[in-house]
C-alpha cells in the first residue's frame, strides 16, 4: 500500500541544480496555484556521484531544504544507485570492499565496471546479509542530510554497466553463494529496490510505509514500490504506447507505475506536453522528468494558456485522489490493477480485445488519451449496455457505440460509467498532505434502473496502522432515491462532514452539506 503522498503529482527533472533552483520551482508551483508533492534530485546533487552524499557548494543545507519543502506537506526524492564509486575515501565503498560485499568478475575479483560514477563496483544485493547492511545505509545517522520526508530513488538497477558486453553485468560474473549472473539477473534489480525499501522502513522503526521508484522489476516487485518504463522520448508515438505498457504492467501485479511525463529525451511541443499532462493523470505513478540536455520544461514556460491546461490536468489528478487510493487498496488486497484494459472490465465485448489507447481506471472511469498533434476529433469506444457520463459537460452517451468527439483543448475525454459512484475531494491547495480534513464529493452516476454504487478508502495515508485496522472502508449504494453508506470492513479513524454533489440533469443531482460524517453509516432520501 503506497503512501498517500507518493499517488499524487511528483517534479523531477535531471537535474535541479542546487537549492536555490529547488526553491525557485517549489515556490513557482505555489505562484501558478499548481499542487504538487515531491520534488525530486537526480544524479547530480551528489558529491561526484557518490550516492548518500551531497555536493557540498550546491546542497550545503539538505536538512533545511527538505524540512522546508515538508512544511508545505511535499516530500523530496533523492536518487541512489547501485554501481559504487571505487574511491578509497568513499566510505560505502570502504565498507563493501572491506566486507567483500561486491559480485566478483570470473577471476574472483571485485567486478570493475563503468557507469555514472566512473570505476564502479556492484554491490551482491542476492546476499541478505548484505541487503541488510545496505538497509541500514538509509538509517537518518548514515545517511547524512537525509530526514523524515526524503525517498528514494533506484536507477541504473538492472544493472547497468556502460562498458560491460550487453549493457550491464557479465554473464560469468559470480554472485553469493557462486552462482554466475545469468542465472538471476532478472531479479538483481528487485534485489536491490527490496534492500532500499527496507532501509526505509527500517530507519522510521517500522513505522511509516517506503516509497521507493525502481527501474529494474520482478514478479513481486509491487511489495516494495513504484516502479517507470524508463528512457522514453518526447515523441507522439511514446505518448500512445505509454498506454499498453503501463496496462501490462498492472495485469502482472505491478499496479504502481508510470511513464516520464513529457517524454525523458527531447523537448515536447506544447501541445504534447499539455496531452501528456492530461493523460499521466491518470497514471498510477504521475511523475514528469526530463533529460540534462533537454529546455527546462515546468508547467509554468509555455504561455498562460498552457499553464492554465497543465494546471487543469493536475488539479484532476488531486481531485480524484481518494478514488485512485481506493483502487490502490484493491490493489494491495486483491492484485486488481488500478488501470485496466477495457477488456478486463467488458470481457464479453470483442471490440475491446485490442483497443489499448484507452483504458479504465478501477471499474467507474474510462480514459481516452489524444495522441496527434492539433487532433480536431477523437474516436472513442464506450463499450457494455449503460451510458457513459462526460466528465467535462456530465452529457450521457450510449455505451457498446464508438463515438466520435470533437477534441476539445482543456482536458483528454474521460467518461463516467453509470451505475457507479466515485469519491473526490474537490478543493485545491498545495499537496495531499494538505488535503487531509477536507470534505468528500460523491459523484453519483445513475445506471437505466436508477442505481449506483461505490467505495472510498480512506487511512492515515502513511504508517502501517491500516493493517492493525486503522482505516475506513465505506460501501455506498444508490437505490429506490435512497443514498445509503455502510461499512465495507471494520474501521476506526474519525473524519469530517461530507458532500455529496451530482450534476445537474435529469439523472443528475446536488446535495451540498448533507452534515453526515464519512465513517458513520447513513441513508439520505431523495424525495
Ligand atoms: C537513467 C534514468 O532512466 C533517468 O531517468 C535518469 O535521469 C538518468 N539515468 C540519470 O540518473
Amino acid at each position: 500500500m503506497p503512501q498517500l503522498f507518493s499517488t499524487a503529482y511528483h517534479q523531477c527533472r535531471w537535474n535541479y541544480r542546487d537549492e536555490e533552483d529547488v526553491f525557485d520551482v517549489d515556490s513557482k508551483f505555489d505562484e501558478h496555484d499548481i499542487p504538487y508533492d515531491v520534488l525530486w534530485l537526480d544524479i547530480d546533487h551528489t558529491d561526484g556521484r557518490r550516492y548518500f552524499t551531497w555536493d557540498k557548494v550546491l546542497f550545503p543545507n539538505p536538512e533545511e531544504m527538505q524540512n522546508k519543502l515538508a512544511a508545505k506537506g511535499r516530500h523530496m526524492v533523492t536518487i541512489v544507485d547501485p554501481h559504487i564509486k571505487r574511491d578509497d575515501n568513499y566510505y560505502i565503498h570502504k565498507e563493501a570492499s572491506d566486507n567483500g560485499y561486491y559480485i566478483k568478475d570470473a577471476s574472483n575479483r571485485d567486478f570493475d565496471g563503468w557507469c555514472w560514477s566512473g570505476s564502479s563496483s556492484y554491490t551482491d544485493m542476492v546476499n541478505p546479509d548484505i541487503r541488510s547492511w545496505w538497509a541500514d545505509k538509509f538509517s537518518y545517522g548514515n545517511y547524512v542530510g537525509s530526514t523524515p520526508s526524503l525517498y528514494v530513488w533506484n536507477d541504473m538497477n538492472e544493472p547497468s554497466v556502460f562498458n560491460g558486453p550487453e549493457l550491464t553485468m557479465p554473464r560469468d560474473a559470480l554472485h553469493f553463494g557462486g552462482i554466475e549472473h545469468r542465472e538471476l539477473h532478472n531479479a538483481y534489480g528487485y534485489y536491490f529496490h527490496m534492500a532500499t525499501s527496507n532501509g526505509l522502513v527500517k530507519r522510521g522503526n517500522g513505522k511509516d510505509r517506503p516509497f521507493v521508484l525502481s527501474r529494474a522489476f520482478f514478479p513481486g516487485t509491487q511489495r516494495y514500490g513504484a516502479v517507470w518504463t524508463g528512457d522514453n522520448t518526447a515523441e507522439w508515438e511514446h505518448l500512445r504506447v505509454s498506454v499498453p505498457m503501463l496496462l501490462t504492467l498492472g495485469l502482472t501485479g505491478i499496479s504502481f507505475s508510470g511513464a516520464d511525463v513529457g517524454g525523458f529525451f527531447g523537448n515536447p511541443e506544447p501541445d504534447l506536453l499539455v496531452r501528456w499532462y492530461q493523460l499521466g493523470a491518470y497514471y498510477p505513478f504521475f511523475r514528469a522528468h526530463a533529460h540534462q540536455d533537454t529546455k527546462r520544461r515546468e508547467p509554468w514556460l509555455f504561455g498562460e494558456r498552457n499553464t492554465e491546461l497543465i494546471r487543469e490536468a493536475i488539479h484532476t489528478r488531486y481531485m480524484f485522489l481518494p478514488y485512485f487510493y481506493t483502487l490502490f487498496r484493491e490493489a494491495n488486497m486483491t492484485g486488481t490493477p488500478v488501470i485496466r484494459p477495457l477488456w478486463m472490465e467488458f470481457p464479453a465485448e470483442e471490440e475491446t480485445f485490442s483497443n489499448d489507447e484507452a483504458f479504465m481506471v478501477g471499474n467507474s472511469l474510462l480514459v481516452q488519451g489524444v495522441y496527434t498533434q492539433r487532433a480536431k476529433h477523437v474516436s472513442v469506444y464506450l463499450p457494455g449496455e449503460q451510458s457513459w457520463y462526460d466528465l467535462r459537460s456530465g452529457a450521457a452517451y450510449k455505451g457498446g457505440k464508438r463515438h466520435k468527439f470533437e477534441a476539445l483543448e482543456d482536458s483528454v475525454p474521460a467518461f463516467q460509467r453509470a451505475g457507479t459512484i466515485i469519491p473526490r475531494k474537490d478543493r485545491f491547495r498545495r499537496s495531499s498532505t494538505q488535503m487531509g480534513t477536507d470534505p468528500y464529493t460523491l459523484v453519483i452516476a445513475l445506471n437505466s434502473s436508477k442505481e449506483a454504487e461505490g467505495e472510498l478508502y480512506i487511512d492515515d495515508g502513511k504508517s502501517f496502522e491500516f493493517e492493525n485496522g486503522a482505516y475506513i472502508h465505506r460501501h455506498f449504494k444508490f437505490s429506490n432515491g435512497k443514498l445509503t453508506s455502510s461499512n465495507a470492513a471494520p474501521s476506526g479513524v474519525q473524519l469530517g462532514p461530507l458532500t455529496i454533489r451530482h450534476g445537474n440533469s435529469p439523472s443528475f443531482l446536488t446535495i451540498r452539506r448533507p452534515n453526515v460524517r464519512i465513517e458513520d453509516d447513513w441513508t439520505i432520501k431523495i424525495l
